[in-house]
């Protein structure tokens, strides 16, 4: 069923694993994360950005949505509005469906973040519905906000009690060196490896560990969590793409991270990179198709695979339902 994130974090965060929550913009990724989830009895979150709904269309990615529950039905499945800007565009996914929003005011002054916050959290809550916020800045790029590597700014501890109490927000992301996009880190903040591939700062799990230490029993998000597994970047790469340095999150640390008091996992990049490798490869090895269906089918078996990887190597939310 489509449900809220209150059951799924509550069970998640006693049970010491994370939900995956997954950017959606198309029908194949919507397949291709809830085909694998519903095979592995995994619950499951799917965003949507503001971005996706200016391609989309609200209507239509609720609807997909609302297919893929009908096809699993026995997953609880949430749909979430990932890094919602304005008081208007929440209310706006709040009337048309979603279960489940983000408010995203960490650009702005504490005190400003707080009343935003607190007046989503008031209409959602009206309307059964949950609310995400975030404390602290993350490198890298959603929507047009872009904050340079190096500019970010950790969540500080010491703000995350008064936070929640004066918003009443229902799950908190916080910023402990993950970041956006492909190029999470540039080559000065990290070391190489042998292979000449980019190793980057671990995550500041003594944040991490503060917060969570002031906000016992909360479920705190992370944010920029894809892992950026080099398998598709050397895909793209070899099949005429151009994506050198990119890197993500360690796979092991997102792990650590789960069993603590992170509950909710976001990936996008990783669905993207899927997707792009394995289509730059069928382009590659059949350059006389063109049928759509042809190169999508691998598409989303590769989105499926991918999400079935998290579930059970990183995020621990298999058989779970
Ligand atoms: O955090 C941002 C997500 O990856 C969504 O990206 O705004 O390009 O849809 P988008
Ligand atoms: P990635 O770019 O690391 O996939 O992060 C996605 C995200 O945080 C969506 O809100
Ligand atoms: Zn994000």
């Amino acid at each position: 069923p489509l449900v809220t994130t209150t059951e799924m974090f509550k069970k998640a965060y006693n049970g010491g694993y994370a939900i995956g929550a997954f950017n959606v913009n198309n029908m194949e990724i919507v397949q291709g994360i809830t085909e694998a989830a519903g095979e592995l009895k995994s619950p499951v979150i799917l965003q949507v950005s503001k971005g996706a709904r200016a391609y989309a269309n609200h209507t239509y990615l609720v609807k997909l949505v609302e297919a893929a529950v009908i096809e699993n039905p026995e997953i609880p499945i949430a749909l979430h509005l990932d890094h919602g800007d304005s008081f208007e565009l929440c209310k706006s996914c709040i009337d048309g469906g979603f279960t489940s929003v983000m408010i995203d005011a960490s650009s702005k002054p504490f005190e400003e973040n707080i009343e935003l916050t607190k007046k989503v959290v008031e209409y959602a809550h009206a309307h059964g519905v949950v609310v995400e916020a975030e404390l602290g800045t993350l490198a890298g790029i959603e929507d047009e906000v872009v904050v340079e590597a190096g500019h970010e700014s950790y969540t500080r501890p010491e703000e995350v009690e008064e936070f929640v109490d004066k918003t009443g927000c229902d799950s908190l992301a916080i910023a402990i060196g993950t970041s956006h996009g492909a190029y999470k880190f540039t080559a000065d903040q990290c070391t190489r490896n042998e292979d000449g591939i980019l190793v980057p700062p671990p995550l500041r799990f003594d944040v991490l560990e503060e917060c969570a230490k002031r906000l016992p029993g909360f479920p705190i998000v992370l944010h920029g969590s894809s892992s950026v597994p080099q398998e598709f970047v050397k895909m793209v790469n070899q099949y005429g793409g151009n994506m050198p340095d990119a890197v993500g999150i360690p796979e092991e640390q997102l792990r650590k991270a789960a069993e603590m008091a992170v509950c909710k996992i976001n990936i996008d990049s990783d669905i993207r990179l899927a997707m792009t490798g394995n289509i730059r490869k069928y382009f590659a090895e059949h350059p006389d198709h063109f049928d759509p269906r042809q190169y999508l089918k691998p598409a989303r078996q590769a989105v499926k695979d991918m999400v079935a990887h998290k579930i059970v190597h990183v995020l621990g939310s298999n058989d779970k339902i």
